[in-house]
């Protein structure tokens, strides 16, 4: 990496936290953010006193320092680089928030066109690709071709591969937003036996995205634009989340020095899980399970009853105490496309404004602060569109590589970047003797 590259400076410290252990009195820096919880400097709690800290789920652990994103639940905020999410979702377009994730300041006119016309140089796939989706069984989880697809991109683009040149991590940035969505509707289309739709570069982003998605070599197929505008959106509002869990596996995965592909492919693996980006899926179960509004009040019965084991899908957040900002913008977006396609009446939304009703005035919600999620309103708004639940979490991949690269990217200029290697509290076998075989 080029030495002037590396800008960040190490914030500066104002005052000590003061631990006394083991008879023993040690002080470490303390430093203020922007917004947002002041940090204990830990690192040299080992050296200084042999001890780790401990704390599984990093529910105490700031993990980097980070200028991209910010979130403060209890208030229901999410920004990215200062700006409110749902004035970026309203104002802003999801191409314009990638130059934004990635460079700090939102693109003047010829910032914009420039960073437009590279996406777009960027769109196809090598034509060998094709070969390897053809490998995969048509009815492979479409997320298992995605990690392939997306680790395989090393494979093919050996000129972006030096992590240490900041014009190859940019060329990267650019290949892997770009490519993402033509990857994603590879991996839709071959999935239900149809031929894949190249792009095509007069359409915006998420116009594109669509076309490849639905378009059909034999008629010709017409993006609506209310869709495009609310895919845009959709794309905008998952684009980034600060240090959630595939976000700092991107990050993890990159500390060794990994080249971008194979940190996004280590992304796509954890955002996978159900636990992360498979909830707007277990929403659309849900309401399909609960089938009709009549039956409401006795699934609610159920899911504050603890011995039911279950939960209201949709409902509630590790960080957002309050109602997450995302999901406010696309319960607009849900009635601009229901009123879009004509189906306002479409029985699972009945379902789903009954019950954030229902849940946002009963006790057990409020007292226990559960708002409506992004996922509670994303999944209704895929399904209305034609995607199939399988894909719901393809197409969060899709918009959530802008905020992985640009977290990426701040990582591998940070100078302060080393291998992330946290260590345990061990809990096994000490030394023992080992026993032959004839002997056990
Ligand atoms: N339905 C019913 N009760 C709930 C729900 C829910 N969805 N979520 C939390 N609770 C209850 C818990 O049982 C607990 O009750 P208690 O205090 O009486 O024991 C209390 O609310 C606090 O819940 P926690 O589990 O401590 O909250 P946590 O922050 O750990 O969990 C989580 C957050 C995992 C998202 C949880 O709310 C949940 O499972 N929600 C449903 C799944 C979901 O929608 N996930 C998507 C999250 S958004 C995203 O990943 C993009």
């Amino acid at each position: 990496m080029a030495a002037t590259e590396k800008k960040s400076a190490a914030p500066a410290s104002k005052r000590n936290a003061t631990l006394s252990v083991d008879s023993k009195t040690v002080e470490f820096p303390m430093y203020d953010g922007t917004e947002g919880p002041s940090v204990i400097d830990i690192s040299k709690l080992y050296s200084d006193t042999g001890y780790f800290t401990f704390d599984p789920g990093f529910m105490s652990t700031a993990s980097c320092e980070s200028k991209i994103t910010f979130i403060d639940g209890d208030k229901g905020i999410l920004r990215y680089r200062g700006y409110d999410i749902d004035v970026l979702a309203e104002k802003s377009d999801f191409l314009e928030v990638s130059y934004l994730l990635l460079n700090g300041e939102l693109p003047n006119a010829q910032e914009s066109k420039e960073h437009i016309r590279k996406i777009k140089n960027h769109t196809m796939v090598h034509e060998q690709l094709h070969f390897l989706y053809r490998g995969f069984p048509r009815a492979s989880h479409p997320m298992a071709v995605m990690a392939g697809a997306a680790a395989s991109l090393a494979a093919f683009y050996h000129d972006s591969l030096d992590v240490n040149d900041p014009a190859q991590r940019e060329l990267s940035a650019y290949r892997l937003i770009a490519k993402m969505p033509t990857l994603a509707a590879m991996a839709f289309k071959y999935s239900i036996g149809m031929p894949f739709i190249y792009p095509q570069n007069e359409m915006n982003f998420s116009e594109n995205f669509l076309h490849m998605m639905f378009a059909t070599p034999c008629e010709k197929y017409t993006v609506n634009p209310v869709l495009a505008r609310a895919m845009d959106r959709i794309l905008t509002l998952h684009a980034d989340h600060e240090q959630n869990a595939s976000t700092s596996t991107v990050r993890l995965a990159g500390s060794s020095g990994a080249n971008p592909f194979a940190c996004m492919s280590a992304g796509i693996a954890s955002l996978w899980g159900p636990a992360h980006g498979g909830a707007n899926e277990a929403v659309i179960n849900m309401l399909r399970e609960i089938g009709d509004v009549s039956k409401i009040p006795d699934f609610i019965k159920k899911v504050k009853d603890k011995s039911s084991g279950i939960k209201l899908m949709g409902f509630g957040h590790r960080v957002y105490k309050n109602y997450d900002p995302r999901a406010k913008v696309l319960r607009q977006t849900l009635e601009e496309v229901l009123g879009e396609l004509g189906k306002i009446d479409e029985p699972l939304l009945k379902i789903a404004i009954e019950l954030e009703r229902i849940a946002l005035s009963d006790e057990y919600f409020v007292e226990r602060k559960l708002y409506p999620n992004v996922d509670f309103y994303s999944g209704i708004i895929y399904r209305a569109m034609g995607i199939p639940s399988k894909m719901f979490t393809v197409l969060f991949a899709v918009a959530r590589t802008a905020g992985w690269i640009a977290q990426w990217k701040e990582m591998m200029e940070d100078p302060k970047n080393k291998i992330g290697r946290p260590r345990q509290l061990y809990l096994g076998a000490q030394q023992r003797s080992f026993i032959p075989l004839e002997k056990r």
